[in-house]
């Protein structure tokens, strides 16, 4: 007989100091993470100076090993920047099509067959621009023709950035919360994470779907959000609903979203057992399934 047993992991961002000591990466935020068979690689983020009150973007690569159980005090990372495992940022040869200008904080994700979707994101200060600037622009990149195409399709959302990306086996991405901006250089504001974003790979198409909730959710940013494995549910994890350097806990914290049919429903999780991990937001999480 099989027993699934499903792991919920999650990175904290309680920010520490520098590099990898003692097997540990040290604290961030908002870095990138992908699962790709019983790893979960981790790349980028931003480490808090606080002697400076900076922040440090990371360019460094790490991998959190699945393969067998574990001790959560003591994961088993394994880090990869070296010489060669550095994130690297420019054109790499052989790449066709129009790169797009760098963005961050984009929402994305990678289908089975190799092509990745870019949503979105921001410039500002710390990427060099003086202006704040939201992008609703939308690439696909083709991991194994190498290839940029950009995706002009109607009704595309507002500029935004920070939102979730999740892809339904049916090709369908949810994109939930995160911020908008009216105009280059204006503030931002939270996203109701009601109004659904969707785009749909097969036909190419945008529209929005209005989730049903029995309660007040707030909007949020620097949440995560995570398919269950029957495909089901998205798991909304974190997050805080302010985007200044103080940070407010998003009520509730954990959320379910039902996508199983329309409309889409949102209940409220209320998690048992002991030592819980703190409020999170830019964390990252994923769900894993270990057959045993
Ligand atoms: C920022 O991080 C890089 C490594 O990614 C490190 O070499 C550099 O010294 C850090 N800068 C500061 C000011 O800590
Ligand atoms: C970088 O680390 C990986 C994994 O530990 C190792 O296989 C590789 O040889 C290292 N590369 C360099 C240049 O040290
Ligand atoms: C993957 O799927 C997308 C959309 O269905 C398609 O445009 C793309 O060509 C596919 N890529 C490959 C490598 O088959
Ligand atoms: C969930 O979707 C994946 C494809 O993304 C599929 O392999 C899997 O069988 C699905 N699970 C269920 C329970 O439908």
């Amino acid at each position: 007989m099989k027993i699934f047993l499903i792991s919920f992991i999650l990175l904290s961002v309680i920010f520490k100091t520098y590099c990898f000591h003692d097997g540990r990466p040290e604290g961030r935020g908002g870095e990138e993470s992908v699962q790709v068979n019983d790893k979960i690689y981790f790349m980028g983020g931003t480490r808090l100076i606080r002697s400076l009150k900076e922040y440090n973007l990371s360019d460094e690569v790490f991998y959190l090993d699945l393969s067998s159980p574990f001790n959560i005090k003591d994961p088993p990372f394994v880090d990869l920047t070296n010489g060669t495992s550095r994130m690297l940022y420019g054109n790499e040869k052989g790449v066709k099509g129009i790169q797009p200008s760098r963005h961050r904080s984009t929402s994305t994700v990678i289908k089975p067959n190799g092509t990745i979707y870019i949503f979105g994101g921001r410039v500002e200060l710390d990427m060099g621009s003086p202006t704040l600037q939201l992008y609703n622009d939308l690439y696909e990149f083709d991991t194994i023709l190498l290839s940029w195409n950009q995706i002009t399709a109607p009704n595309a959302p507002s500029p935004r950035s920070h939102s979730t990306a999740t892809l339904l086996p049916n090709g369908k991405i949810i994109y939930i919360g995160g911020v908008s901006q009216d105009a280059a250089g204006s503030q931002t504001n939270l996203i109701n994470v009601i109004g659904i974003q969707m785009f749909d790979t097969i036909s190419l198409s945008w529209s929005t779907h209005i989730a049903s909730s029995s309660f007040l959710i707030q909007p949020r940013v620097g949440h995560t959000a995570a398919l269950t494995s029957d495909n089901s549910s998205i798991i909304i994890m974190g997050g805080t609903s302010s985007y200044q350097l103080s940070q407010t806990t998003v009520y509730p914290n954990l959320i379910k979203l039902d996508v199983s049919s329309e409309p889409y429903q949102y209940s409220e999780l209320i998690p048992s057992g002991i030592n819980p991990p703190p409020p999170l937001s830019y964390h990252s999480a994923h769900i894993y399934i270990r057959i045993i």
